[in-house]
């Protein structure tokens, strides 16, 4: 294998699942555009009205299950086969397309829509059918605590100090089909630079962040992510 590169860090957001007919957030009929994110994107929105959550994520639940992966989340798949050294996927989606493609070493830094937990005894399972607030936990019994397991607006995410020992050592890094709007991962091509690694922006337009990246390829991801991964390897 030709790459210079040793150590990868992936940041992958909605654009690369929006032509599998998944919608992004911020595009001109993005979900952002239709719901109001407070309501239905934070525990505040999910305190006030859980049915209109429960309602929000089973659309979205049910429209995943119809998806099916595209050639850019093939084309990252195929790279981390024939990557040797260090390679971390991390990905902003809540979909299940980066697996399905077969993407292993991949982290769910903002939860996973087929998935649920229960906010009485904790338990966190798979999920396929729509729920709501008569919904019991299937290990505790009680109706009325379930949500999706997805990081919603002033929480946590997921997995951040992997996150953060995976770019402290990478050389290169690349972002895919990400606006470059929402922190922390809005964050992580600064981090990956500041420490020395070759930054790529890979996007239908220029992101928020766009300045910072040394390199930048535009149009679908279908297209250019499969095009510049051949040409890595
Ligand atoms: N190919 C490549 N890029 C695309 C495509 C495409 N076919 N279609 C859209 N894009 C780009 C858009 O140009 C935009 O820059 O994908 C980006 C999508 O941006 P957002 O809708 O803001 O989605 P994302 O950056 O993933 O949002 C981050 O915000 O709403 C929260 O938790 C949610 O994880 C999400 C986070």
């Amino acid at each position: 294998m030709a790459s210079p590169y040793q150590s990868l860090v992936i940041l992958t957001g909605a654009g690369i699942s929006a032509e599998s007919g998944l919608g992004t957030f911020r595009d001109k009929d993005g979900l952002w555009t239709q719901y109001d994110l407070r309501d239905v994107a934070t525990p505040e929105g999910f305190a006030r009205n859980p049915a209109l959550v429960h309602e929000f994520y089973n659309a979205r639940r049910r429209n995943l299950l119809e998806a099916a992966p595209n050639p850019a989340h093939a084309a990252l798949a195929d790279l981390e086969r024939q990557w040797p050294r260090d390679f971390l996927l991390v990905t902003q989606n809540v979909d299940d397309l980066h697996e399905r493609a077969g993407s292993t070493r991949l982290l769910h830094m903002h939860g996973e829509l087929l998935k649920i937990r229960c906010e009485n005894c904790g338990d966190r399972r798979e999920c396929r059918q729509d729920i709501d607030l008569a919904t019991a936990c299937p290990a505790c019994g009680t109706p009325g605590y379930l949500r999706p397991h997805v990081v919603w607006f002033g929480e946590m995410p997921l997995g951040m100090a992997q996150i953060e020992q995976a770019l402290a050592a990478c050389d290169l890094f690349i972002s895919i089909g990400t606006s470059g709007n929402v922190y922390p991962a809005a964050g992580f091509v600064a981090e990956a630079r500041r420490q020395g690694a070759h930054t790529v922006e890979l996007n239908l337009e220029p992101s928020e962040g766009h300045s910072v990246f040394a390199e930048k390829r535009y149009g679908p991801a279908s297209e250019i992510v499969p095009a510049f991964m051949r040409a890595l390897l």
